[in-house]
């Protein structure tokens, strides 16, 4: 073997060069160097939901399995989380879990529904039911310690995203019992009753910020808040009774020096509130141009999205002409992270996702 066959990651650190080292090669990733709003080779793209969803091979290493039960067993999360970057070479890999899994760890009675969602059996209506939230223990979650950890090692200079459900959409699921077009019992409780409102909120912010650090401290690159429900509030509920809750998860995790993404659906009209929260990146759903998106978002922030993930249904010449609209409203900012505006859709045929990374890399390719 020559010197030039030779990996370019060597294993041995101590007498590697700094540069050389896998830390330094995911440090020096196109994503990460976007989120810090550095210049990159090429805009990189992730998927939300690229985990999963439409993957033959996810459906096959599923089979009888049931989702939460996926998530608790190193083998099948580290597996899954690999697939997407495998098939469609994406510039960073989203940990496979999902948001209702730190409540589940600490014994609230939950299932995920196929087709459905999160369903939680006693819904949280009274203070008494805050005595089901106790805090979050890293003990409670080490199978994701140890995932974490064995996809740090493969993914070699691709970075992980860890991720964890923002307070106000994991609330909606406690006090709805369940997935919710209206949001009422939720909305119920955070108008009639404030107080108990704030320290439900106030503990699965303690929650969400112990679940993200298990993550980071076990070798998560970056984090990402899903607020995927914020866009059910205007924005004076949302500065009044959610920022200060999202707010602190964001302020818990600053230290680290990783990343933090902040994304919600349908919250054009609270990206600047989103921003305020305290996110390196904030990602924004399609119904604003990502200019428009970025200047909400205001300065020194970055912006990831926002294809409408329905375009993939769309024959290829379309597709490629959407993203080339996402490319070209993303122009002339410094960081952007392309991804759908939300997640992949279950039926979206594959093979468009990895034409479409192809696409943005060879449109971007500096
Ligand atoms: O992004 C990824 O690929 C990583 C994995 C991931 C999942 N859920 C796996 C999953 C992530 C990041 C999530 C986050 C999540 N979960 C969110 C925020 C993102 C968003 O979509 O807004 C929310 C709101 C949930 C709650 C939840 N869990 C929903 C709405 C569903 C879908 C129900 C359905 O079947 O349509 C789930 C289940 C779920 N989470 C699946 C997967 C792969 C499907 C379960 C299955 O395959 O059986």
């Amino acid at each position: 073997m020559t010197a030039d066959d030779r990996t370019p990651v060597p294993t041995s650190p101590s007498d590697t060069p700094e540069a050389a080292r896998p830390g330094a090669a995911v440090a020096d990733s196109a994503f990460l160097r976007a989120c810090r709003r550095e210049p990159v080779p090429h805009t990189p793209v992730w998927f939300m939901r690229q985990a999963g969803r439409s993957l033959p091979e996810y459906r096959r290493v599923r089979e009888g399995i049931g989702m939460l039960d996926s998530c608790m067993r190193p083998d099948l999360v580290t597996e899954i989380t690999l697939q997407p970057v495998r098939r469609h070479k994406v510039d960073a890999a989203i940990y496979f879990s999902d948001i209702v899994v730190p409540l589940k760890a600490i014994g609230i009675d939950l299932d995920i529904k196929p087709g459905v969602g999160p369903v939680v059996d006693r819904p949280f209506r009274t203070r008494e039911d805050l005595k089901r939230l106790r805090p979050l223990e890293p003990d409670d979650v080490a199978y994701v310690t140890e995932a974490v950890g064995t996809l740090t090692d493969e993914l070699g200079a691709t970075p992980l995203i860890g991720f964890a459900g923002a307070p106000f959409t994991l609330a909606s699921y406690l006090v709805e019992g369940g997935p919710s077009r209206n949001h009422e019992h939720t909305k119920a409780m955070m108008y009639g009753a404030p107080d108990l409102w704030t320290e439900l909120l106030d503990r699965l912010a303690e929650i969400t910020t112990a679940f993200l650090k298990v993550q980071i401290e076990a070798g998560a690159s970056a984090v990402q808040l899903f607020d995927s429900w914020a866009g059910a509030l205007a924005a004076d509920d949302y500065r009044r009774s959610v920022l200060p809750a999202s707010t602190k998860v964001f302020d818990a995790v600053a230290d680290y020096g990783v990343p933090r993404i902040h994304f919600g659906v349908g919250t054009g009209e609270l990206l600047g509130l989103m921003s305020e929260a305290g996110a390196d990146v904030v990602g924004a759903d399609w119904r604003v141009p990502l200019d428009e998106a970025a200047r909400r978002i205001g300065p020194d922030k970055a912006v990831q999205g926002n294809l409408d993930p329905a375009v993939l249904f769309a024959p290829r010449p379309a597709v490629e002409a959407q993203a080339r609209r996402v490319l070209d409203a993303a122009r002339d900012l410094p960081g952007h992270i392309f991804n759908l505006g939300h997640g992949v859709l279950p039926d979206t045929d594959p093979d468009a996702l990895t034409r479409l990374v192809e696409f943005v890399h060879e449109q971007t390719a500096r």
